[in-house]
């Protein structure tokens, strides 16, 4: 059978997939070569440089609401990330924070549950909240009328937000808190099953139907389309056990581990305790990993239970004053950590990094993806400028 017929095509694409997704990589008994993690990138349909809008476009509107992920979407993101976690009422939300206190005003509206978990409210009193007025306060000169008043989202307003535009970014979920939350991975998985993103039939497209939306995104570069390709779901972790509930409930979904030093994660050399007056960026700037061997388990546990790679920290060098010092973290995507995670076949998609130089820097070193709070910026680094200005689209929908 020729490699063109169709049914040769789908069933080289379920290989590629399967191998993109194998936890050692697939390499035929006798002479094929494993994939190159290009491959491995271009069989799930995930675009290298990969722009992931983490919670949305934090830069510009306030996190994980609906301009943040509107704009995300239409600057031409890649995928949006969020935070999931649960209510009372069990129903799956987007918010960063273990309680609602730095982005809501839960502090005037429940005083008494103030410092309480999500968990322990329901979505009807969450709705109540204001998740927009303290970026307002916050940030004045990106502050918005519009701003005020605004939602937590729900993972359903955020997948209808990816569906609803032009351009098909897909979702990059993580499971954060998970020890807060039991079985809330199986609770994901019926969700994304019940919406038709992930399963046999996903987003109505078959296999070789998606790869035509692979072709198809090739032939229009401007396009984001990831939406309807294997890899339109991404699960992420910092979490050993949540990341093998992952692997349990959707063994054929990607997913990325994300990395962190210190305590529970990858062990760190002792260092002097922070200062009085050193920021926290300062102060994770100059931690380092305790050995070679350390931080490889790290890879080697991601590799060895689904993940299709790593999600590392890395050092702001460049920034603009607060906003990005806040995301500046230490040194996990060090040369030498980006070659050997690539030397375990793992993609690299680093977080969070927002300015064009230090994006210059990661990317020289081989990093494959960014968790970025300024998709424009990082979308115009790597040849994608956007089409419409952020003050054009926030005055297009309205804020
Ligand atoms: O999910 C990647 C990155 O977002 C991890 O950090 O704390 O912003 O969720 P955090
Ligand atoms: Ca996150």
């Amino acid at each position: 059978m020729s490699s063109h017929h169709p049914i040769a095509r789908a069933s080289l694409l379920t290989l590629a997939i399967a191998a993109a997704l194998s936890s050692t990589p697939l390499q035929a008994a006798d002479t094929k070569p494993a994939p190159s993690l290009s491959q491995t990138s271009a069989a799930l349909g995930i675009p290298e440089p990969t722009v992931i809008a983490h919670r949305g476009d934090p830069f510009n509107a306030p996190e994980s609401t609906r301009p943040a992920y509107l704009l995300a979407r239409d600057l031409g993101a890649d995928y949006l990330e969020l935070d999931l976690q649960r209510t009372k009422d069990g129903q799956l939300i987007a918010l960063h924070d273990n309680t609602l206190t730095r982005t809501t005003n839960v502090a005037d509206v429940f005083p008494e549950r103030a410092e309480a978990p999500v968990s322990q409210f329901t979505l009807a009193e969450l709705k109540q909240l204001d998740a927009g007025s303290w970026f307002n306060k916050a940030y004045p000169d990106r502050a918005r009328p519009g701003f005020k008043g605004l939602k937590i989202l729900t993972l359903d307003e955020i997948r209808a937000i990816a569906e609803g535009g032009p351009n098909h970014p897909g979702l990059y979920i993580e499971t954060k808190v998970p020890a807060q939350f039991p079985g809330i991975e199986q609770d994901l998985k019926r969700y994304l099953k019940d919406s038709d993103w992930i399963g046999a039939t996903a987003r109505s497209h078959s296999g070789s139907e998606r790869q035509d939306s692979v072709h198809q995104d090739r032939e229009r570069p401007s396009a984001v389309n990831v939406g309807y390709t294997p890899g339109r779901v991404i699960l992420q972790t910092f979490e050993k056990k949540s990341l093998d509930a992952l692997q349990q409930q959707m063994p054929n979904v990607p997913k990325i581990l994300l990395l962190w030093g210190g305590e529970g994660s990858i062990p760190l050399e002792k260092s002097a305790p922070q200062g009085a007056n050193e920021t926290d960026a300062d102060y994770y700037a100059r931690q380092q990993v305790a050995s070679r061997a350390d931080y490889g388990e790290w890879l080697r546990y991601a590799k060895d239970h689904g993940a299709i790679g790593v999600g590392p920290s890395t050092v702001q060098h460049a920034h603009d004053g607060i906003f990005s010092r806040q995301f500046s973290y230490m040194e996990l995507a060090a040369p030498w950590m980006v070659d050997m995670a690539h030397e375990h076949h793992l993609l690299v998609h680093a977080y969070t990094v927002d300015q064009s130089t230090d994006l210059d820097t990661y990317r020289q070193r081989g990093v494959d993806g960014f968790f970025t709070n300024r998709p424009a910026v990082a979308l115009k680094r790597f040849g994608r400028t956007p089409a419409q200005s952020v003050n054009d689209l926030l005055s297009a929908y309205g804020y």
